[in-house]
Formats: C-alpha cells, structure tokens, sequence
C-alpha cells in the first residue's frame, strides 16, 4: 500500500516472544530497551539540557563519573527494579550490587556498564550499554561470579547516528534492532550477524598511546599491522568507546585490543559488564575473543570466572584472520 510505511513492523517485542518461551525473559527485555530509549533521549539531548560534563563522584574502578553516567545509571536501575523479574543488579557505577527488595524480586542477575565511552560524551563521539544477564541460583552477588557459559543473555545498545541494539541467547545467534524513533520501536533490521567471511576489511583497533607498555608479543603484532600482511597494511580506526569499536569490528571485519600490560597488568575493561558479554556476541557471530597471554595461558574471556565484580581482563577480540596475527607473535615470543 505504501513505500513508507511498514505494515507489519518486525519488532524486538514480537522477536523476543517469537524466540523464547520464558515471558519473564520478554518482560526484562523490554524494560531494557526501554531504559536505552530513555538514555538515547539524554544523549541525543545532552547539550540543550545541560548534560554535559562531570557529576563530581568517581566511580569503584576510579573513573570520573559524567553526568550522564549517573542519569544512565538511575534510568536502568529503575527500569530493572520496576520490571518485577530481577533479583541482583551490578552496575559500573555502583560500588557495590544492588539487592532488589522482596516485593519487586524475580529471578533475573543483570550486570551492566550504563554508559560506555562516557569520555566521549561531550564531544558527540558515539556511546553505547552493555548488558549481561545470569539467573538466580541464591539470590547473592555471587550469582554473577560465573562464567559466560553460564550467562544466559548479553548485548549492548549503541548511540550513535542511529540507535542500534544487539543482542544473543548464549548459545543462539546474534541479532541487531535499530531504533525507529517514529514509532518508538527497535526493528529487527540484522539476522544472524556474522563476521564477514573473508575476513573483512583489515582493521586495528587499540589505544597506540600505551605502546610503551605493552608485552613485546602486542608491539609486534602492531608493528606486523602497519608494516602488512600479504603487502597490504592495515587501517588504524579506534574510538574509545568500546561498543563502537566492537560494532565496527563486527560488521567491516579487523581487531579490537585493549591488552594486559605493564601499568595494567589485568588490562583496563571490565569483565562482567564489559568482556564477557561482548566475547559471547563475538564468539557467536563467528569471531575470537581471547585474553591474550594473561594469567599463565591464552583464554578465552567467556571462560573467566571474575573474582569481583568490578575486576578487570585483557582483551583481543576480532575475527580469526587478524586475531591469528597476534597468535603468531606470540607463537614467536615462545
Ligand atoms: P567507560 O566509559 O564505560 O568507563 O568505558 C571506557 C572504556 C571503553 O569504552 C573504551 O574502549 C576504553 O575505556 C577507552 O580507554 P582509553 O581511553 O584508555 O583508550
Ligand atoms: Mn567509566
Ligand atoms: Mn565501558
Ligand atoms: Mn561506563
């Protein structure tokens, strides 16, 4: 009948129902989009409604906390208690989690990083959420000390020229919605995402800055970036904020780092709100996502057990043709 208009819209309410017989499941993905519609709002509106800038405090991981890390936060705590179906919330910027209280308490553990890339907020750089989502086993923090094999959701929105949501069942494939502000509705607009298969564009990602504290293995792979595979050097594209990066990485193809090194011998990101939901988003769209050389082994970051819930990983994530450079080195390091 008409060009414009969609008749019948594909979205995330009706793929979610669709793909998972939990209703609990549909009601906390749900009250999820509805917290990023909200922190699309504030960021889309940052400058006229005087959101830019620090809100004072400094957060349990010792960054200063923006403005809009703090609203971000308050909007997902509220969507999260108001939904009635979680039990434990961990946030970046909440030193310690958060039990909801017994009248409003269901069986969902979500952690998450409110606002990423909060650096970037007042210069209208891309932010994103990240989200991880376990289930209760007793109700205490330690309900999201586990594994990603345990995690039985993860994604992340990000803000940018449009709003774009993806997300996994651990295990199932990896979907992508964007936001159509029209109608106030993510639409299914990516079906099972995949790492391009030929590998994509050839692509690094990293914070070259801290080049004089990498391991020697990291500095290599780098210097075999710029210097070429197969005569062709590749592009540096970083952001800073982490879901762009893995977005980009995701779609054209490359590697993002954020590797373990002198200063920071666990690496910088976070791993329950910031690695382990995007290894599970990596892994299932066909990439890699490792350690790096960290704590004896090369890992995997969906196998770390975190020991507290702002501890911290290294991270290499991309698709195998790049992240298998920087295996080379350090099959050369020995
Ligand atoms: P956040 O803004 O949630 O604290 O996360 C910051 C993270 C991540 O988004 C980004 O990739 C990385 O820090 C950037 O770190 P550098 O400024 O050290 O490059
Ligand atoms: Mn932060
Ligand atoms: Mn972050
Ligand atoms: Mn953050």
């Amino acid at each position: 009948m008409s060009d414009m208009f969609d008749l019948d819209a594909p979205t995330l309410s009706r793929y979610v129902m669709k793909n998972t017989k939990d209703p609990e499941l549909v009601i906390l993905l749900n009250s999820l989009a509805t917290s990023f519609k909200l922190i699309a709002s504030a960021v889309g509106r940052a400058g006229v409604a005087k959101l830019y800038g620090l809100a004072g405090e400094v957060n349990s991981t010792g960054d200063d906390q923006k403005k809009l890390d703090v609203m971000s936060n308050d909007m997902m705590i509220n969507a999260l208690i108001h939904s009635g179906v979680c039990c434990v919330l961990v946030s970046e910027e909440n030193e310690d989690p958060i039990i909801v209280p017994a009248d409003k308490a269901g069986k969902f553990c979500v952690a998450f990083d409110p606002l990423d890339g909060s650096s970037n907020i007042d210069c209208n750089v891309s932010v994103g959420t990240i989200f991880s989502v376990y289930e209760r086993k007793d109700g205490s923090v330690n309900d999201l000390l586990r594994s990603g094999a345990d995690c039985i959701c993860a994604g992340y929105c990000c803000y940018s020229s449009a709003v774009e949501l993806v997300f996994t069942f651990n295990g199932g494939t990896v979907e992508g919605f964007c936001l159509d502000p029209t109608i106030g509705e993510f639409i299914h607009t990516r079906i099972d995402m995949k790492f391009p298969a030929d590998g994509g564009k050839r692509i690094y990602s990293c914070n070259e800055g801290n080049y004089i504290h990498w391991d020697k293995p990291i500095q290599d792979a780098v210097s075999v970036f710029k210097s070429g595979v197969d005569g062709e050097p590749y592009t540096a594209r970083y952001v800073g904020s982490m879901v762009a990066d893995i977005h980009r990485t995701l779609l054209y193809g490359g590697v993002y780092i954020y590797p373990a090194d002198k200063k920071s011998p666990k690496g910088k990101l976070r791993c329950l709100y910031e690695g382990i939901p995007m290894a599970l988003i990596i892994e299932q769209a066909g990439g890699i996502a490792s350690t790096g050389y960290f704590q004896g082994k090369i890992g995997r970051v969906a196998e770390l057990v975190p020991d507290a819930i702002h501890c911290k990983c290294p991270i290499i994530m991309g698709g195998p043709r790049d992240v298998g450079v920087i295996y080379d080195c350090y099959k050369k390091a020995g």
